[in-house]
């Protein structure tokens, strides 16, 4: 038999658990990575150029390896290659349309519009010159770029993710160091 003031707690106890779990749910929820995929002008696929083609990464982001900036191609490098292509007609018809957009900006002489991804606050100073040399891949902080039709953001940015792993790599964690 359940003594009685067992008997009265058990309703008040079986709200706390399912208050818990339904709490413990909100915040999973909370915590689950916020999806920053921007729609880009033109739909460039990284599958595409750096996986199906095999381009590597530093023929189009060529300042990676000397500058702060890993930067974005130019429409010259687009056009180079596309040019060709399509006086070749080598180019599978689903994909004329967007190419014809890069063919629209060349025309125009217009930059195209890319949405950026991975930004920093003002305040803190990244440099890829120093990542790259002390051979960090690409990929240890923007994943798998060459399997993404859409790039998506996968690391947080946040102050703990530079100083965990410059803690595991012995790198610096002086304060000056990304906020001069
Ligand atoms: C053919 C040229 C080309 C190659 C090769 C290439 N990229 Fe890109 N990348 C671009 C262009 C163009 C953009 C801007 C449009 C976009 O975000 O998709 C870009 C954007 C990015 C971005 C997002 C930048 C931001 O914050 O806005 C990352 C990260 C990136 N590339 C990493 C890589 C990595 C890693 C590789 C190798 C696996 C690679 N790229 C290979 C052309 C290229
Ligand atoms: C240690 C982490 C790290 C590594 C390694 C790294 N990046 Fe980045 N990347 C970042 C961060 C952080 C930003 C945002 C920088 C900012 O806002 O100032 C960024 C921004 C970018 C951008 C957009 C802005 C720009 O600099 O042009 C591109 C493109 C890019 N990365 C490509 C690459 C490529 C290609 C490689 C490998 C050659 C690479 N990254 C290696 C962390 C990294
Ligand atoms: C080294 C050569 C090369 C360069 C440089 C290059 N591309 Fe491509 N691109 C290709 C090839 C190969 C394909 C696949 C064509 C096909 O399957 O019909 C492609 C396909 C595309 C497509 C069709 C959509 C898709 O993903 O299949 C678009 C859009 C595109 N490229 C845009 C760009 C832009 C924008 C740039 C400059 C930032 C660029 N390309 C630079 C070789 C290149
Ligand atoms: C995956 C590991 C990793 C991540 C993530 C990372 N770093 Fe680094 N960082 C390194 C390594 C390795 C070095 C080079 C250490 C050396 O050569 O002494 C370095 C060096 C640096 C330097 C130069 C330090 C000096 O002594 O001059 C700066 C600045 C820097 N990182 C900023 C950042 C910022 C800001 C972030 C986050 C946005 C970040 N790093 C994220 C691994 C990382
Ligand atoms: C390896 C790079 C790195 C080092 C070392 C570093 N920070 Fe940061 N810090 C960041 C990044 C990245 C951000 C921005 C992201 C964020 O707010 O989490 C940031 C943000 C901050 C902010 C603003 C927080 C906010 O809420 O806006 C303060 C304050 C700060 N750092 C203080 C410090 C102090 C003090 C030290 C030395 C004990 C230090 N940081 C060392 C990378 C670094």
């Amino acid at each position: 038999m359940i003594p009685r003031y067992a008997e009265r707690l058990l309703p008040g106890t079986w709200c706390v658990v399912v208050c818990c779990v339904v709490a413990f749910a909100a915040l999973g929820c909370g915590k689950s990575p916020v999806e920053n995929a921007p729609v880009q002008p033109v739909a460039f696929s990284h599958k595409v150029h750096a996986g199906a083609n095999g381009l590597d990464c530093q023929f189009c982001h060529a300042y990676a390896r000397r500058s702060p900036v890993a930067g974005i191609p130019s429409l010259q490098r687009c056009h180079g290659c596309h040019r060709p292509m399509i006086a070749a007609k080598t180019e599978a018809t689903a994909t004329k349309a967007e190419v014809q957009k890069v063919m629209d900006f060349v025309e125009k002489k217009e930059p195209i519009p890319w949405v950026r991804v991975y930004i920093l606050p003002d305040h803190v100073y990244f440099s890829h010159r120093v990542h790259v040399q002390a051979e960090v891949r690409c990929q240890t902080c923007h994943g798998q770029v060459e399997t993404m039709e859409r790039v998506s953001q996968v690391a947080p940015l946040t102050m703990g993710w530079c100083v965990d792993c410059h803690r595991e790599q012995n790198a610096s964690r002086d304060c000056l160091v990304c906020h001069k």
